[in-house]
């Protein structure tokens, strides 16, 4: 299997451990013999360190029963070819896809020196970020249309072919009282998926000040928004 854009985990963690067990509960049924198992990862910098915790973890839990499970890194953009033809049966990727491949072009002049959508970018803008969404994606669909085989061994947890769209608090509900600071909250998050591309881009000296400025905004945003929402797309695709 492979798990595209894992960042540091801990949720890649869970996804592999997930996959353990559901093909466990079914060898135990039909008797089979557990298959040893495979995960690749492409964006390993930030995990590798917690690898040795898992394997205690995991072998705590599974004892004995564990078949050999190893993690590879595979570097490269998941934009583009990975792995070799038909040589998976699960590939998983979370909260990533929303990472263009890069800045669309064409937006110097345009987008008042911005490097996003803002409330004053003109529509030219915002279908230049589609159109470069919908490049990236559909690379992202071929490359792992000929990565992924035919006789895929879908475990049984795994999503049924289809789409669901979620709403998701910015913030966890529970922790809206009083004392806690969203904006704070938030600020101790998002540096954990991005922090190492901003420090490797523009130097670890701008990062702390970043953040800082960004916990002011979301605060003020969400001041008078009262909470934010994502919107989670989960997409789930079998190779016919
Ligand atoms: C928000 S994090 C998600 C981390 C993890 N999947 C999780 O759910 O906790 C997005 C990750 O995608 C990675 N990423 C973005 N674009 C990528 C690309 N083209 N190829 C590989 N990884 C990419 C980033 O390095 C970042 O670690």
């Amino acid at each position: 299997m492979a798990d595209l854009g894992c960042s540091s985990g801990p949720n890649i963690f869970l996804i592999i451990s997930q996959v353990i067990d559901s093909i466990h509960g079914i060898c135990q049924q039909a008797q089979f013999k557990v298959p040893e198992i495979r995960v690749f990862l492409n964006d390993f910098n930030a995990i590798f360190q917690s690898v040795p915790g898992f394997f205690e973890r995991l072998n705590k839990a599974k004892g004995k029963m564990v078949e050999p499970c190893s993690i590879v890194g595979v570097p490269g953009s998941f934009y583009g070819r990975l792995f070799p033809t038909r040589s998976l049966h699960f590939i998983h990727s979370f909260n990533c896809l929303h990472w263009l491949s890069k800045v669309p072009p064409g937006l110097k002049d345009t987008n008042k020196g911005n490097i996003c959508i803002t409330k004053s970018s003109p529509g030219s803008v915002i279908k230049a970020y589609a159109k470069q969404f919908e490049t990236g994606f559909s690379a992202f669909l071929s490359s792992r249309f000929q990565e992924a085989g035919t006789n895929a061994w879908r475990p049984n947890a795994a999503p049924v072919p289809g789409m669901e769209i979620s709403e998701v608090d910015w913030v966890p509900r529970d922790k809206d009282d009083a004392e806690f600071q969203s904006g704070h909250y938030l600020s101790n998050i998002v540096p954990a998926a991005s922090e190492q591309m901003i420090s490797r881009r523009f130097g670890d000296a701008v990062t702390d000040s970043l953040f800082i400025k960004y916990a002011t905004n979301v605060e003020e945003h969400l001041r008078h928004q009262n909470n934010g929402k994502l919107l989670n797309f989960l997409v789930s695709l079998t190779r016919k």
